[in-house]
């Protein structure tokens, strides 16, 4: 047993909503104590009281938080286990018109600091014999969309970032790789929910509904942990079906039910 009481433990990155929270709540069920990094701490009144969460306000583009995040986690822990680099942001727009600060955001939060991550998180996993790094990339990295340009680039770059890192760091016996959500309700999507986008996305997905937060976690937490000792470098859609498709047509249309 670890300090305070865990025997593993992670950071999370945009810990306080969405995936992220799914992830936390799923990785303290596991026995994991979790560093949750977020913007502010303001939306973390979800963490039930004496869990073995620490709430950490930092915009992970900082190369400083990163290395904070890692250092709150030694701290509190003694070791790190997992890092789960989720934080990220859409951006879309006219290509030719849309400021191209747009893109540069979706580049400092959706790939660099994904860098950034995984960077700061080698040496305490090696220190512990390895560990495991998983990346929340998108479907929308698979291929590309109307308007989205700056989110579907950012997307597949990140996702070249965690097959090139798993390649580097297999020796060290840390295990890199990528999630790609399909349409998935959190914080980013809301105001999707009950629209015609909303609806429209639906009856694009062959599961014909959203996802729920907590299955992408699912996935997120099988690929960080030792079940997965043999994968590395993958890019695993979490997506109701969605990427199986080449885009000519709709699938069946019908009320998609979660089983
Ligand atoms: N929801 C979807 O449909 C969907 C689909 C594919 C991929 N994703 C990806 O999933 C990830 C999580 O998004 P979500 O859907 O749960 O959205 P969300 O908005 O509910 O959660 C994202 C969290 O990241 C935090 N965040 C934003 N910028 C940050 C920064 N610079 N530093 C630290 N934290 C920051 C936000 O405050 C927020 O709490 C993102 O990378 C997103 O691109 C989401």
């Amino acid at each position: 047993m670890g300090a305070a009481g865990v025997q593993r433990a992670a950071i999370v990155t945009g810990g306080a909503s969405g995936i992220g929270r799914s992830t936390v709540e799923l990785l303290v069920e596991r026995g994991y104590g979790v560093v949750a990094v977020d913007l502010t701490t303001d939306n973390f009144g979800w963490v039930p009281e004496g869990a073995p969460v620490v709430p950490m306000a930092g915009d992970v583009t900082d190369e400083g938080v990163n290395s904070a995040m890692v250092a709150a986690c030694m701290e509190r822990f003694g070791r790190l286990d997992v890092s789960v680099l989720n934080a990220g942001i859409p951006g879309s727009g006219s290509l030719e018109t849309l400021d191209m600060a747009v893109l540069d955001r979706c580049y400092q939060l959706n790939v660099r600091a994904v860098a950034l991550g995984i960077r700061a998180a080698i040496a305490p996993m090696r220190s512990v014999g390895g560990g495991s790094i998983v990346v929340t990339a998108s479907t929308a990295g698979l291929g590309g969309e109307k308007g989205r340009w700056p989110y579907n680039t950012t997307k597949a770059a990140v996702l070249n970032l965690v097959r090139s890192a798993s390649i580097d760091l297999a020796l060290d016996r840390i295990r890199v790789n990528a999630i790609c959500p399909g349409p998935v309700r959190s914080g980013m999507t809301d105001k999707h929910l009950g629209t015609d986008v909303g609806e429209g996305l639906r009856r694009m997905i062959p599961m014909q509904r959203w996802g729920d937060p907590d299955e992408v976690a699912a996935a997120i937490v099988f690929l960080a942990s030792p079940e997965a000792s043999f994968i590395t470098g993958v890019a695993l859609p979490v997506d109701g079906g969605v990427s199986a498709g080449n885009g000519h047509s709709l699938p069946p249309q019908g009320e998609g039910v979660r089983g």
